[in-house]
């Protein structure tokens, strides 16, 4: 897999931060800064050569989308699926959460038009909406599939905060077969990941896993607390959370681990490669 420019995922996050600056401050579901969110996302991808469409759904009495983005080739009744979520909540403009998962998913499928990655299973790319109003957009989507198109996805990876200041690496255990792939690729790095436990469940994986659907994921860290353990294993700050700014105004540009975002962001592309050859 191609290594992903750490620099390239920081850029979209400035450019997410300043839509946020220039919208009130935030880029919630329903805000103008959501929507143009979904624009910039929407036009790198449209460039690079992919088929995208926008879903639709109403919660909380405002118009949520979510943005899906497919790879054209590929065998469709073996799709691979990688999202994130794009809404931040309203104080603030949500960058480790979810600008950093949103960036990560988008500079990959960049990666794949760039390297024109021709693999013999489908790719297809997902930028989820109102996630924070509790999984409406990913939930939408998997209740709209009929059960024939539930089938066609062989694995469902999701990428919710992969930037946290204080980085923990949690790789979800949902899969053995899909936490092994994170596991190791870890492991190439000499980081040893623990399994995720403060997510499980809470993000836009959920749906997906309750159809039925393959899923695995990678998460940072939110308001837990590092323990002494982790904090040998990986660096860090022992009794402080993983991200002191969730939820908060300041998860901003400063909120992020460069180093955890470039790891996970190439992890993406691992994944993403081995498991669509
Ligand atoms: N979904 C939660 C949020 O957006 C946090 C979370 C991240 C949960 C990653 C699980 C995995 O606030
Ligand atoms: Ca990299
Ligand atoms: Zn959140
Ligand atoms: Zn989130
Ligand atoms: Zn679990």
């Amino acid at each position: 897999a191609p290594d992903i420019s750490v620099a390239d995922v920081q850029a979209d996050l400035g450019r997410l931060q300043s839509i946020a600056e220039q919208n009130g401050g935030n880029r919630a579901h329903g805000s103008s800064g959501y929507q143009a969110s979904i624009d910039f996302i929407k036009g790198k991808l449209d460039e690079a050569g992919f088929t995208t469409s926008l879903q639709e759904f109403t919660t909380g009495g405002e118009t949520g989308y979510n943005l899906i983005a497919d790879w054209p080739g590929g065998d469709e009744g073996q799709t691979v699926m990688a999202g994130a979520h794009l809404d931040s909540v309203g104080s603030g403009p949500g960058i480790n959460d979810n600008g950093s998962g949103s960036a990560g998913v988008l500079e990959t499928a960049l990666a794949v038009a760039k390297s024109d990655f021709q693999p013999s299973k489908h790719l297809r790319f997902a930028w989820w909406g109102a996630e924070e109003l509790g999984l409406v957009g990913s939930s939408h989507y998997v209740d709209e599939l009929s059960s024939e198109d539930r089938g066609k996805i062989s694995s469902y990876l999701n990428f919710d905060m992969i930037g946290s200041p204080n980085p923990g690496y949690f790789v979800y255990d949902d899969e053995p077969e899909l936490q092994k792939l994170f596991d190791d690729y870890f492991a190439g790095l000499d980081i040893t990941a623990d399994v995720d436990t403060e997510g499980d469940g809470r993000s836009d994986h959920a749906p997906f896993k309750d159809a039925g659907i393959k899923v695995g994921g990678l998460f940072s860290g939110a308001d837990y607390e590092k323990t002494p353990e982790q904090a040998e294993n990986w660096g860090g700050t022992a009794g402080e959370p993983f991200d002191n700014c969730y939820h908060s105004s300041c998860d901003t540009t400063e909120n992020i681990d460069e180093t955890a975002l470039d790891r996970n962001s190439d992890a993406i592309a691992h994944a993403i490669w081995s498991l669509a050859s």
